[in-house]
């Protein structure tokens, strides 16, 4: 299989030309600069290599440099952005601020005839964001390409198959970004484009049932799709050596518990062990109102709860997990400030003993898990269920919490997200939910005065969750779930849609 380096110098695109990249039946995969050495770019047999983007100038003493040498193996680069301003400086070009005339968004770039822009018009649209430029390019190199105001957009050296565009190819406001992707995997690196789901399901069922053969594996299934995925494939591959513990800790939504149980206990005849340790979590929330302080109490509450059960077990071997590729890279990223703990289930423990850890989707992205789960065969309203964060509803429950508050949340909630659901404006929202809150207040129904809960729902549309936009859902669905939730949940008398967008605000409430 061919595999394309992504060298991340710190571009916020990164991801996402390894998106488009695997889009094209190539994989790729992404290495901090600072974590791969030319040797070993060597060993691993790239067919290119891809220079993505960053936030400096060239010539800040700070600034990823690479070595040299990486030029000089023969592989086809690429370089994006301050990928290419960094080719031109490390082969001798110069480099030059625009200041005043910096270029950001779409701009129209005249290109030349070359194996990078086949199959494309001269002029074309791309998506331009950059102050400095390349002034003069490196011996050996031409320009390829340039816009009004920006002299050199693309150049290469053709002998030795490197090539360099100022714009960002992977976003899609560049017409022909696809096609330059294309060009410079296919033409340029000669990839052969055998990168499939379905073969990374074979393979992965054929090398797991290889390596794990009589061994016991374990793995905590929340019910979210990546845990889901992996206890489905794991199954394939090892069949009643898996074992699925379900830890419930009564704060999912309406009938989930039930939901996950038929879905893999029944229709996939996994081995599932359901625990339902409702009282247990209660017990321990009485009375915490801190959202912190319930995150950090459910976290380890789980673990708790899970290691009684795998104690229950025997010695197993491994422990499997639903880490997917992100994960994988977030965490060789440096510090960033904690706004929240999150909590997964997938960060399970360190206490407990296992020989090996399995993690089938490690290199996955998240639509590529979902396409996964869907030629594996789980309900699509698994494979496409929306993010729910580990802690549950505790921290859609403002302050303190208790049962009936959970029971009124859930009645909420499944209303609205029925609604949403009803008037098909899911597929304009990439999460939706209840909140409820601590606010009490005054209302009237019938004749009488009521004194009840205020729900929140918030819907949001975002692409990472890292920002994340208000969904400006019809007023038609406000409304209808509003009068319904008032209606049906008693206990409940005002309803009020958050119209908060990330930054400020978060997603959750807590
Ligand atoms: P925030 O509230 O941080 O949420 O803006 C961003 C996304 O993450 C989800 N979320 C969590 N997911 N464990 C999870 O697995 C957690 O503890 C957690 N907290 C928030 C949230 O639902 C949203 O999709």
């Amino acid at each position: 299989m061919d595999k394309i380096l992504i060298l991340d110098f710190g571009g916020q695109y990164s991801q996402l030309i390894a998106r488009r990249v695997r889009a094209q039946h190539v994989y790729a995969e992404i290495k901090p600069y600072s974590c791969i050495t030319v040797d070993e770019i060597k060993k691993k047999g790239y067919k290119g290599i891809i220079f993505t983007g960053g936030p400096n100038s060239v010539y800040d003493a700070a600034s990823p440099h690479y070595d040299r040498e990486v030029l000089a193996l023969g592989i086809p680069v690429l370089g994006i952005c301050y990928g290419v301003q960094l080719m031109a400086w490390m082969e001798g070009g110069k480099i030059t601020s625009a200041e005043n005339s910096s270029e950001y968004g779409k701009t129209v770039v005249q290109t030349d005839e070359n194996l990078l822009f086949g199959n494309m018009p001269q002029k074309s649209i791309c998506w331009m964001s950059h102050t400095d430029y390349i002034k003069t390019v490196p011996e050996g190199f031409q320009i390829i390409a340039y816009t009004e105001k920006c002299p050199c957009a693309a150049m290469c050296d053709e002998k030795r198959k490197l090539y360099g565009v100022q714009f960002h190819p992977e976003v899609t406001h560049s017409e022909y970004g696809k096609q330059i992707l294309h060009n410079f995997l296919f033409s340029i690196c000669e990839c052969a484009g055998d990168w499939k789901m379905e073969n990374f399901i074979e393979t992965s069922i054929a090398r797991y049932r290889r390596e794990l053969t009589g061994k016991k594996v374990l793995l905590a299934l929340s019910g979210g799709v990546d845990s889901s995925v992996a206890a489905v494939l794991l199954h394939k591959a090892v069949g009643s050596n898996l074992t699925c513990v379900f830890v419930d800790h009564g704060l999912l939504r309406k009938e989930e518990g039930d939901f996950v149980e038929a879905t893999f206990g029944k229709q996939f005849g996994i081995r599932l062990i359901r625990v339902n340790a409702e009282e247990r979590f209660l017990k321990k929330l009485a009375g915490v109102t801190e959202p912190e302080q319930k995150r950090k109490i459910i976290g380890e509450e789980f673990i708790r709860v899970f290691e009684e059960e795998a104690g229950k077990l025997g010695k197993m071997d491994v422990l499997a997990q639903g880490t997917i590729y992100p994960d994988v890279i977030e965490s060789g990223k440096g510090d960033s400030a904690v706004i929240k703990s999150h909590h997964n289930v997938g960060g399970l423990p360190d206490v407990i003993a296992f020989d090996e850890l399995a993690e089938p989707l490690r290199d996955l992205f998240k639509d590529e898990v979902r396409e996964t789960g869907t030629q594996l065969g789980i309900p699509h309203e698994l494979v496409w269920r929306q993010p729910f964060p580990g802690p549950g509803l505790a921290v859609r429950v403002i302050g303190e919490i208790a049962k009936e508050k959970l029971e009124l949340l859930r009645e909420a909630d499944a209303i609205f997200r029925e609604e949403v659901e009803r008037a098909g404006a899911e597929c304009c929202t990439s999460q939706y939910f209840a909140v409820l809150t601590d606010t009490r207040s005054v209302g009237v129904m019938g004749d009488a005065r009521t004194y009840g809960y205020t729900i929140a729902l918030r819907a949001v549309t975002t692409d990472d969750f890292m920002t994340a936009e208000w969904t400006r859902l019809p007023y038609e669905v406000l409304e209808r779930a509003s009068s319904r939730i008032t209606n049906e949940v008693k206990g409940i008398s005002r309803v009020v849609y958050d119209i908060t967008s990330k930054p400020p605000a978060t997603v959750e409430w807590e």
